[in-house]
């Protein structure tokens, strides 16, 4: 029996990458991660048998540490791991409060990684592992920085995993989508700061998700989705820094 664990099941990407998952008939199971467990258990009903849910609050030791146990008991046999959980905060370093520079780091980093390492043992050939890195992965961003300095490190952690997991028959995509249409905007937001005054083209979670599985199915390592991040991949090779970053803070609110 293969299984699909997502992390961020909750809402938004991880949600949907559950739904189109099941769509694929290649898992008879999932494991659905978040804290907020109600969601969770809807989304396991419509998902049938098999799906089963764990609240656990990844950027605090004992939610990595009951992923840990879930996965020693029922030795599970994995075909993807959507590592979909993830937040980030618009501010500068004045605006940002402790708690989330810490918190950013922790759950976009820190549970990404120890949940790789954690899970890699348990994948099967022809397995693929998603990493969630972002459009803010290729130029820093200041009134975001921690956020995609977060993410710039999954962007480089995904792409150098995906050697090391490659003789395993085990395939990693760094998925780098712009901005996506869910509940992302309803936590970075703040009082402080807004984050940029044009947040265009904003996608659907259904065209993101569907461009991701797409890229899985390659082997893709990058998958950055749309024209729009294409080209800010493409700029941050060939443009020195300050000019990305230039037309950044013009776009942000004063
Ligand atoms: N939306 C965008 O524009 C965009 C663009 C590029 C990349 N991303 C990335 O995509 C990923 C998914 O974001 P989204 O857009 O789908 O946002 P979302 O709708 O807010 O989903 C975030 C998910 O992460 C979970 N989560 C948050 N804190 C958690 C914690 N401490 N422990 C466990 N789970 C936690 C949330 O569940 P609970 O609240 O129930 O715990 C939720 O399921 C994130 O990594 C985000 O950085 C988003």
């Amino acid at each position: 029996m293969a299984i699909a664990i997502i992390t961020g099941a909750s809402s938004g990407i991880g949600y949907r990458f559950a739904q189109e998952i099941a769509k694929t008939g290649e898992v008879d199971g999932f494991l659905l991660i978040a804290r907020r467990r109600e969601r969770l258990v809807a989304l396991s009903e419509e998902l049938g048998r098999g799906a089963e849910v764990l609240e656990a609050d990844l950027a605090q030791p004992s939610g990595i540490e009951a992923v840990r146990a879930w996965l020693a008991e029922r030795k599970p046999q994995v075909r993807y791991l959507i590592n979909a959980a993830g937040y980030g905060v618009f501010g500068d370093y004045t605006q940002v409060s402790e708690q989330d520079t810490i918190g950013m780091i922790d759950l976009n980093v820190k549970a990404t990684v120890l949940l790789s390492h954690m899970v890699i043992p348990y994948m099967i050939a022809g397995s693929n592992l998603l990493e969630m890195g972002s459009g803010s992965v290729f130029t820093p961003l200041p009134g975001f920085n921690i956020y995609a300095s977060t993410k710039a490190f999954v962007y480089h952690y995904a792409q150098a995993l995906a050697y090391e997991v490659r003789d395993r028959g085990i395939r990693v995509t760094v998925f780098c989508p712009g901005w996506v249409k869910t509940e992302f905007f309803d936590r970075a937001e703040t009082e402080k700061a807004e984050g940029p005054r044009v947040k265009k083209p904003m996608l659907t979670v259904e065209y993101a998700v569907s461009c991701a599985m797409r890229a899985m199915k390659r082997g893709k390592i990058l998958c950055a989705c749309n024209w729009y991040t294409k080209m800010q991949h493409l700029f941050s090779k060939i443009l020195p820094n300050c000019i990305p970053i230039a037309i950044w803070r013009s776009m942000l609110k004063k």
